[in-house]
């Protein structure tokens, strides 16, 4: 995910801002760059790949004495990760960076080019800082052009801008990405999270959406809620969770927007990245783990919504078994890193035979993204728990996005069914909002769940893939011994492990096959294992009951079991004393076969 960081004062500025910078990298970047202003002059450095890169760019530059300094490493989303599109972007005498997405950003290039404005990158940010410098030759008032300015933007921002035209101050402004100013001994500081501000900025003020203005060294006091800064660095990192994973499952519902921003327009999904697009007679999603469970949840919904035949293939299986290769099928690669070896060679494999594909992916440029005919990026940020939590909730969205988006190209739906879906997926969003009430009860009653043989996660249609996900969370990190199983399948074989030493995970959500899966409980309880019911409604059965809120669909319901397993492998691992963001055995990308 994109960082932010800024500057005012005397302290020699490229070390400052690389030091500051680094504080970020824990959370991905591709490429990074900053811009400095001192005496009229107006330096910007930028390259790709990692800050030592940056520094070499800056090795022979010193700037110290009163100035101006923002930075930035950027998470591609719009462009290719490049020197060209890394921010700053600059226009004549001005320089922004931004974190989020613009999602307006095409009228507002359109408009600009026809007065003649040539945008150098792909990015969506660079609008800004042309359209700030347009809006000026109306107005002598800059802080008034700025604000005509952000006016203008639709989406997520964090932005900060600098402009010789006033070289005492920092224009900012914030909407839905963070963004933080603190004081300091040295002078003003800016970050898109504690981290880089700690031992720096002894006070700072957490902005508010909807914030924006200018910052000099004589006006900090005027911001809103200035509050002392922690000094733990960790624990900012953390933004004060207890580990990566925690993060990970509390942020969904920030990072599910992103996947959406820019991509639904009313009743139409959008996907500018699918040029040229063929639409598929039949499809078949390959991939490994969790995003294996995402093909198979997806396989559900392509069939449901776009009536397109599906096959799904665990990729170390099918690069293997001498597969019948069908040049109408669309070979669609999932991976969050981009660089799992079964699934890059299944890939391979695929286009030598000359099949299309689509990576489903979150990493831009990595090997799968370069392999695939077409790429749609999931954008949930760098994932640093092991365990996948986030990275499966946008792939899960993408391919729902992906569904609906080739029902719309067939006609298959109608604009108000499409229109249905789209609220629906925003209602999906706002189900993986952790409410404090229930991760408090999932704490408490993960303490009955630490013994027995072992665990069935059981479910039906997409709950089944959930099923066996939620199984997979618990198993990487508690070791406990878990599977998931399609509820319907009990009496053909896994009921004979039922007994008082069994612990059952039942899905339930209302919306879906709520009374087949319930027999299929019943069943087991007669043989007395213990139950933890997931659903809306009691079920007399269940000795445990985490009720799910009352959903109008069974995507929403989906969303927030998916949160509700996440949090119940994560707690059961910490009773049980286990690192949770670097399980035993397990890395994070999986690079050998
Ligand atoms: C489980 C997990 C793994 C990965 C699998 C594929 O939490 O993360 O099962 O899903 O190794 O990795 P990617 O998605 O990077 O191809």
């Amino acid at each position: 995910m994109c960082g932010i960081v800024g500057y005012i004062g005397a302290n020699e500025k490229a070390k400052l801002m690389l030091e500051m910078l680094k504080e970020l990298e824990y959370r991905g970047y591709d490429s990074a760059g900053i811009a400095i202003l001192k005496n009229d002059t107006l330096s910007i450095f930028r390259a790709t790949g990692k800050l030592t890169n940056l520094a070499n760019t800056l090795k022979d530059f010193r700037s110290s004495g009163f100035g101006l300094a923002i930075g930035h490493t950027r998470w591609a989303t719009h462009g290719k990760p490049t020197e060209t599109n890394a921010h700053p972007h600059t226009a004549t005498f001005s320089s922004v960076i931004h974190n989020g997405i613009i999602e307006n950003y095409q009228d507002i290039k359109q408009e600009l080019e026809q007065k003649g404005i040539a945008f150098r990158s792909q990015t969506d940010t660079e609008v800004i800082v042309h359209l700030f410098e347009e809006i000026l030759k109306t107005t002598n008032d800059i802080l008034s052009a700025f604000e005509q300015t952000i006016a203008r933007l639709k989406g997520a921002y964090a932005i900060l801008l600098i402009t010789k035209q006033s070289p005492d101050r920092i224009y900012y402004a914030k909407q839905g990405s963070p963004l933080i100013i603190g004081k300091g001994k040295a002078g003003i500081y800016f970050a898109s999270s504690d981290a880089p501000l700690i031992g720096l900025a002894h006070h700072v003020s957490y902005l508010e959406d909807g914030q924006s203005g200018y910052i000099n060294c004589h006006n900090f006091e005027t911001l809103p809620n200035i509050c002392p800064l922690h000094t733990n660095k960790l624990y900012a990192q953390k933004d004060g969770f207890r580990y990566f994973m925690e993060k990970e499952i509390y942020e969904q519902h920030k990072v599910l927007l992103e996947t959406m921003m820019g991509r639904i327009d009313g009743d139409t999904i959008l996907f500018d990245e699918l040029k040229d697009f063929v639409l598929p007679q039949s499809i078949l999603l390959c991939a490994c783990g969790t995003s294996y469970h995402a093909a198979l949840v997806a396989s559900y919904l392509l069939e449901r919504i776009a009536k397109i035949k599906c096959n799904v293939a665990i990729a170390s299986e099918w690069r293997y078994r001498e597969p019948i290769m069908d040049t109408n099928e669309l070979f669609i690669a999932i991976s969050q890193s981009g660089e799992t070896a079964d699934t890059l060679e299944a890939l391979k494999i695929a286009k030598r035979h000359g099949m299309r594909s689509l990576a489903v992916c979150n990493v831009d440029n990595s090997s799968i993204v370069r392999e695939a005919t077409w790429t749609i990026l999931t954008r949930a940020g760098i994932e640093k728990g092991v365990a996948s939590t986030k990275a499966f909730a946008t792939q899960v969205m993408v391919l729902w996005m992906f569904a609906l988006y080739c029902a719309q190209h067939q006609r298959k739906l109608l604009p108000q069914d499409i229109r249905q879906q789209c609220t629906a997926m925003l209602r999906s969003v706002e189900a993986t909002k952790v409410a404090p009430k229930m991760h408090d009860k999932i704490r408490r009653l993960s303490k009955h769940y630490l013994h027995g043989h072992g665990f069935f996660f059981v479910g039906r249609d997409i709950f089944y893939p959930l099923a066996l996900e939620g199984a997979l969370k618990l198993k990487e990190i508690s070791y406990l011994h878990a599977e998931g199983y399609p509820s319907g399948d009990m009496k053909h074989g896994p009921i004979a492990l039922a007994d008082d030493g069994l612990f059952t995970i039942a899905l339930m959500p209302q919306h879906m096959l709520f009374d087949k899966t319930k027999s299929n409980i019943e069943e087991l309880a007669a043989r007395d294992a213990t139950i933890c019911a997931i659903s809306p409604i009691e079920v007399e059965v269940a000795d445990d009951w985490i009720m799910l809120g009352n959903h109008a669909s069974y995507m929403e319901e989906f969303f927030e079991t998916m949160v509700i397993l996440q949090l119940l492998a994560l707690e059961i691992s910490i009773r049980l004393g286990n690192d949770v963001d670097m399980p035993r055995n397990l890395a994070k990308s999986v690079t050998v076969e």
